[in-house]
């Protein structure tokens, strides 16, 4: 397969145009950092990125915005007190302007997606009223949330609540009367080693008991909101076939490009707005390139 990486400065080889870039058959003036026959990866501002796709292009969105949590305040690691700031892009800019962020991204989702396509926008307390909130006012039909139990998640060190041990998981469709990817029987009969609560030949329930990243997840350094592999091959199992385009407009480290290539046959774009993640996502692609590679010599 070819494919043009760039080290973090300069591009070394780009296509003129990506993929996925077809605005009318416009030529745009973005170009992705990372672009292989299924993948584009783009170190920008999503809002950029998106608009320059055609409406009622994509299949499945999966988004993982700010949790706006990055207060200053201090949380567990390993067993150390850490800061909780994730980043400047994790801070919150009041509740009014938060709220405006969201509605932008979400609504530049709803028009970019296919009327049968599905969105999924996972978030903390911080952050998920909000995108729920928003999802309803412009119009997505809510279809479940998932509660993503984490079974080793951190104490809580200020013994002051209940230890935060889940994060929610919404999972809309554009258009309530469209027919959206629900694959019923890879859920239900599927192996999901990883989960103590999934009864095998059981209906797969809401509530997924996923541990926090493993450490060969983390071989390339890691995100700080790093989601796990599991968490993400199953969204896309369950909610796109083979051919799917999928979008994830809050890349970050990659895992939803990652288990996109792991499952295969599948087209994946990734926007980010931190040239760093957008790095160690090309640093785990071509790791599983490679391995795809040998293991099929
Ligand atoms: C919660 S993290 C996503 C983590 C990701 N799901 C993973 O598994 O690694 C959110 C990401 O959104 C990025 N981001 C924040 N604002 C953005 C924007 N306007 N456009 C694109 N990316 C943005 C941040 O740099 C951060 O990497």
């Amino acid at each position: 397969m070819e494919y043009y990486i760039v080290d973090s400065e300069t591009a070394i080889k780009m296509k003129d145009v990506a993929f996925c870039i077809t605005n009318n058959n416009e030529p745009q003036n973005i170009k992705p950092l990372y672009q292989t026959d299924d993948t584009a990866l783009y170190n920008a501002d999503c809002m950029d990125i998106m608009a320059a796709l055609p409406d009622n292009y994509i299949d499945m969105i999966f988004a993982d915005p700010p949790y706006n949590l990055s207060n200053d305040g201090i949380t567990c690691h390993a067993g150390k007190m850490v800061s909780v700031n994730k980043g400047e892009w994790d801070k919150s800019n009041g509740f009014e302007k938060d709220l405006k962020f969201h509605e932008k991204w979400i609504t530049e989702c709803k028009r970019i997606l296919k009327p049968e396509g599905t969105i999924w926008i996972s978030g903390t307390n911080h952050s998920i009223y909000q995108c729920g909130f928003l999802l309803q006012k412009l119009g997505f039909h809510i279809l479940n949330d998932i509660s993503w139990f984490k079974p080793n998640a951190a104490p809580n060190l200020a013994c002051t609540t209940f230890a935060h041990s889940h994060e929610t998981l919404l999972w809309a469709k554009k258009d309530k009367k469209a027919k959206h990817i629900f694959n019923y029987e890879k859920m239900k009969n599927g192996i999901f080693k990883e989960d103590k609560m999934k009864i095998p030949n059981k209906q797969m329930r809401s509530v997924w008991s996923i541990p926090t990243p493993l450490p060969d997840e983390k071989t390339f350094g890691k995100h700080p909101t790093q989601k796990p592999l599991a968490l993400l091959k199953r969204i896309i199992s369950s909610s796109t076939n083979d051919g799917s385009l999928i979008l994830d407009p809050f890349n970050g480290g990659g895992t939803t490009g990652v288990a996109a290539k792991f499952i295969g046959n599948r087209k994946y774009i990734g926007i980010d707005i931190e040239k760093e993640y957008i790095a160690l996502t090309i640093n785990r692609l071509n790791q599983l390139n490679l391995q795809n590679t040998l293991f099929n010599l």
